[in-house]
């Protein structure tokens, strides 16, 4: 079938921080640059951010990048690649710094400079105690971050299409990556948008998840389309589970309430965190947090009628502290929890957050494929879709705005030193491939007795909020690979009941389910077939010994996953210990 073509130099899936970063590098070249974006960009997923961007900028106390480079990799259980972590830690002041001049309205110290609090994880001297690293815009950073990096965008003339949904991408036969389809949401128009380079800047997919602070539209396009097109994905059985969700309703209670001062507390008011990590308390790294509190909920520790969460206490902090530094906590708490929290603790749970693995990237920003970690040309991608891979199996809070703007950019470069130095022109279009996106769309239109989309995606999350949670069981994940693929299989046949095409939204949500079905599908495999406990990745048969420290199996499991949707395959390639400049970080017990 025909279907219009737009050509342009380059084009970006997304416009949350890292497709807005990337895309600023390649305007900025003179690149006519188009955006794709299922929301207006300034309310992409990254408005959601809340406690701010890591930098060794030391403005507030002493701090360096080797500090936040070792910090980075421990909170990675050592799965993080040590190159692309010292790059990112590396860069971090140099890209705070631009996003300051592009007019970010950060928090301010007395004397004018950034204001930084303390955050999980982030600590001082190779270990020692929390630093401040954070450096914060209130409790709304990437609200903030976003705006700035609008506008910028608006200067330099990027060119949005808003509420359009990509579809597939498109690959001719030698693999290069030539643009992708994307519908209009307006008319249901399809479009092919030709381009000498592709950046995937489409965010996370933790609506795979039946509780996620993660918005509606995270549902794991980029990683979709990567997959039907060959790409492998990374590292997938890694998972963040935020430890401060609202009880109940999953919103984000920023880890800077911790940063603050803010205190996790049982049914008998018991400061816990002292018992599980006693020099980081409060402030350890999220996976060590949330396995503490759902410990002790399942120990019959936990607040409330039904002893399911526990409390965030900041009500011994200033009520000016809190009205300053957390405005939108305060909000927060009032609308979603119905607490004053200058008054009374917030109930909170773990929530599913963030995804650690993604579409496989160099620290370039390519998408690489296979061992040694060959470019897919003319692919690049960035943000929570891929997988640099500096989170390994754990992120450390606010290293994700950081890994947006370092590898946004990195991306952006990398296109524009290819269309500048290798002379990448618009190769022909492979028809058929077109034809199969547009048969994808069709399907929906033509399908009879088709399984319900809402059902359909409440099984899946159902399946995988109880097979791969915060603990992780053998059985369950056994059970829960069978269970996925049941599910894939009603998702090959998702029927609409309105055909119309002007803002169908019943056909967007068919398509969404079509990617986030590829990410748990991954998510699953991956995590049954990894027999050891990781970061986030922990399992009931993988115990605490001499060789296995906290059933961390390095002789066996020091490897990244790669999971193939062409015959369910995984395979796997080496981590890189090795880092840039410095002495690798050497494995060791993580404890905090
Ligand atoms: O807690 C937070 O403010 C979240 C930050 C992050 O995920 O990096």
């Amino acid at each position: 079938m025909n279907v219009p073509i737009r050509k342009f130099d380059a084009v970006i899936v997304g416009a949350g921080g890292a497709g807005l970063r990337a895309a600023i590098q390649l305007s900025e070249a003179g690149y006519k640059t188009a955006v794709l974006t299922k929301v207006f960009p300034t309310r992409s997923h990254t408005v959601a951010a809340q406690g701010g961007v890591a930098a060794s900028l030391g403005n507030s106390e002493e701090d360096h990048w080797h500090w936040h480079m070792y910090d980075t990799v421990k909170g990675s259980d050592w799965l993080g690649d040590q190159d692309a972590i010292e790059f990112m830690c590396r860069k971090a002041n140099e890209v705070v710094v631009e996003l300051e001049h592009y007019g970010m309205p950060f928090d301010r110290l007395d004397n004018g400079k950034i204001y930084q609090r303390p955050f999980g994880g982030h600590m001082s001297n190779f270990g020692e105690k929390p630093v401040r690293r954070s450096c914060a815009a209130a409790d709304r950073t990437g609200h903030a971050m976003l705006h700035a990096m609008y506008q910028r965008n608006v200067k330099v003339n990027t060119q949005f299409f808003v509420e359009w949904q990509a579809l597939d991408l498109i690959r001719d036969a030698e693999g290069d990556v030539l643009g992708v389809t994307a519908m209009e949401m307006e008319t249901g128009e399809i479009v092919m948008f030709h381009a000498k380079a592709t950046i995937f800047a489409t965010g996370g997919a933790g609506r795979i998840y039946y509780s996620s602070t993660n918005a509606f539209i995270n549902t794991g396009d980029g990683l979709g389309m990567a997959a039907r097109a060959g790409i492998p994905l990374e590292d997938m059985e890694f998972w963040q589970f935020h430890p401060t969700g609202v009880a109940g309703a999953g919103v984000l209670i920023t880890e800077g309430v911790r940063g603050e001062g803010g205190i996790l507390r049982n049914s008998s008011g018991e400061r816990f965190m002292e018992r599980y990590a006693p020099n980081a308390k409060d402030l350890a790294s999220r996976d060590v947090v949330s396995r503490a509190m759902v410990t002790e909920i399942n120990e019959g520790r936990g607040c409330g009628p039904n002893k399911d969460y526990v409390l965030l206490d900041i009500t011994h902090l200033p009520p000016e502290t809190i009205m300053k530094r957390l405005p939108g906590i305060h909000e927060i708490a009032l609308q979603f929890a119905g607490v004053d929290a200058l008054k009374e603790p917030i109930p909170v749970v773990p929530t599913c957050h963030y995804q650690m693995g993604g579409i496989p990237t160099n620290y370039h920003g390519q998408v690489v494929l296979g061992a040694d970690s060959t470019p897919v040309p003319g692919f690049y991608a960035a943000g929570e879709c891929a997988c640099a891979s500096v989170h390994g199996a754990n992120r450390l809070g606010t290293n994700s705005l950081l890994d947006l703007l370092v590898f946004g950019k990195s991306a952006g470069e990398s296109a524009v030193n290819d269309l500048r130095d290798s002379g990448r022109h618009h190769k022909p279009l492979p028809q058929a491939e077109i034809d199969n996106s547009v048969a994808r769309v069709e399907r929906l239109n033509s399908q009879k007795d088709g399984a319900d989309v809402h059902e359909t995606r409440l099984a899946m999350q159902r399946v995988m909020q109880k097979h791969a949670g915060v603990f992780r069981f053998n059985d369950l994940l056994k059970e829960g690979v069978q269970k996925i693929f049941a599910v894939a299989d009603d998702v090959a046949r998702t029927g609409i009941k309105d055909k119309s095409k002007v803002f169908n939204t019943a056909r967007i949500e068919a398509l969404e389910l079509d990617n986030l079905v590829e990410v748990a599908k991954s998510t699953m495999v991956s995590a049954e077939a990894r027999k050891e406990s990781r970061g986030a990745h922990v399992r009931d048969d993988a115990h605490d010994t001499a060789e296995t420290p906290n059933g961390r199996d390095d002789k066996n499991w020091l490897k990244h996953s790669l999971w193939h949707r062409d015959g369910n395959r995984l395979d796997y390639k080496p981590v890189h210990m090795k880092p840039l400049s410095v002495e690798s970080i050497e494995l060791k017990k993580r404890a905090y």
